[in-house]
């Protein structure tokens, strides 16, 4: 593997089987209903989303994890053998594999096998579009690929695109290969630190711009992106593929009351993130740590919509993120249109507790104006109008106030700008402090 190959890579066609490792509900405490019915469904689709072909999905219950192969030896053959009927190129298993245990099923099955650790990163790795988060991907996949270097790995055949989790290198490899991974993670490290430098300039140069900052967040494949495109024309693509929006995608747009936000589309959130995921994907997601105002879009179609909320909810927590502050966030009810007639009027837009929710069709367009009003009134919470008389010399407070608040009206008469202007609250105090320290000879 070379920086080359990860560039632009495309992941190869192939058929493929996906189990859903479902273990002992004691052992795990998962949530069976969903282990049982949703999850190889998602699992499925990620598949998908890396261009395999799946010929067949299915849970399988392992009673007693075995450490050489995870699932009983009766469940192997029988996997094995429908990894022939199928000639599947790749066994995608739902859930965490040991180095050993991956190369003992590779050599059971006769094919290529990936975990879902492995799965998430070829799908991060295929969608990546900044630089910064290819390096993240790319350093996070090393960081994988190392602890899966173990000795008699079967050879298989290592330029196949993707980051070789569907190959895996040689055993008389495994010794180059280690020392060229830890320096390929060391310059990796060394780039990204260079890089996060730039970026927080950046960002320190965006901050001073008066623009709030509104994130979209969400579980994936809810229709963040379709949102996106609605409120801001900007010509994001939608795919209905996980993952269409790795990197933050930014743009300006203007809400009803005049004011400007910046709007932010973020990578969908999946359960089970690997930990180490989500540290790699953390600077990608600061923009929702720094965020005025989250907009949490859920697919209020989706029978697992509020599961899928407790995970990004939790995965935002673990970034610090209380995104179920009702000051700073709203949620979005999206794909309203695949209701039925009971359920969306049954929907209430004031929860007893939690955020304001605004049903919502982006394929439609049906709540899309009332979501923007909506961001309007969150954003304002606190925001006043004053009636001000400027000195037209005082050209430093006029320009301040147009940076920083909505001017609704002006008229100069008489070397005086007669200004009505709306200013958040804490806009208000620091003007009030421009104008006692006498800095400038405005006249109230
Ligand atoms: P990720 O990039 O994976 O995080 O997905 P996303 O949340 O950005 O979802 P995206 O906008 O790509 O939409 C996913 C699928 O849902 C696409 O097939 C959309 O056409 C579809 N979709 C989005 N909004 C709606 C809606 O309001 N109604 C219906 N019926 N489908 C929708």
């Amino acid at each position: 593997m070379s920086d080359g190959a990860n560039r632009g890579r495309s992941i190869r066609t192939g058929t493929a089987l996906v189990f859903l490792p479902r273990l002992n509900r004691a052992r795990d405490g998962s949530n069976s209903v969903r282990d049982a019915v949703s999850a190889p469904e998602e699992a499925t689709r990620l598949a998908e989303a890396i261009g395999l072909v799946v010929m067949h999905s299915e849970a399988v219950v392992v009673a007693r994890p075995r450490p050489a192969t995870l699932f009983g030896d009766g469940r192997v053959g029988d996997i094995g053998r429908l990894a022939h009927q199928f000639s599947a190129e790749v066994c995608v298993v739902d859930g965490k594999l040991s180095p050993i245990q991956q190369r003992n099923l590779e050599r059971a099955w006769n094919c290529k096998v990936i975990d879902r650790t492995g799965l998430i990163l070829e799908i991060f790795g295929a969608r990546a579009r900044t630089r910064e988060g290819r390096l993240q991907v790319d350093l996070a996949a090393l960081e994988y690929q190392r602890s899966r270097l173990v000795r008699s790995w079967t050879h298989l055949e290592r330029q196949r695109g993707g980051f070789g989790f569907m190959g895996g290198p040689g055993e008389t490899q495994i010794e180059a290969d280690r020392r060229q991974i830890a320096e390929r993670i060391a310059r990796l490290k060394r780039d990204l630190g260079r890089l996060t430098r730039t970026r927080g300039l950046h960002r320190s140069s965006r901050k001073k711009a008066p623009y709030p900052i509104v994130a979209l967040v969400g579980y994936t494949n809810v229709g963040k992106s379709t949102v996106f495109n609605r409120l801001t024309d900007a010509g994001v693509v939608a795919e209905d593929m996980l993952f269409a929006t790795l990197d933050p995608t930014m743009r300006g747009i203007t809400l009803p009351s005049g004011r400007r936000v910046i709007l932010s589309d973020t990578v969908g959130f999946i359960s089970d993130l690997p930990t180490a995921l989500v540290a790699a994907f953390r600077a990608t997601l600061e923009e929702v740590v720094e965020a005025d105002l989250i907009v949490h879009v859920r697919d209020a179609s989706h029978p697992e919509s509020t599961r899928q909320k407790a995970d990004v909810l939790a995965v935002l927590e673990e970034l610090g993120v209380a995104a179920d502050a009702t000051d700073r966030t709203l949620e979005a009810l999206n794909k309203i249109d695949l209701l039925d007639p009971d359920k969306r009027a049954a929907m209430t837009t004031r929860p007893a507790t939690g955020p304001r929710q605004i049903p919502v069709s982006a394929r439609t367009g049906e709540g899309i104006d009332e979501l923007l009003l909506e961001m309007d009134r969150s954003l304002s919470g606190g925001r006043r109008t004053l009636d001000l008389r400027i000195s037209l010399g005082d050209g430093a407070t006029l320009a301040w106030l147009y940076r920083h608040g909505n001017v609704i009206s002006r008229e100069d008469v008489d070397g005086l700008a007669h200004v009505k202007v709306g200013l958040d609250v804490p806009d208000v105090a620091r003007l009030e402090h421009r104008l006692k320290s006498g800095e400038t000879p405005t006249v109230r």
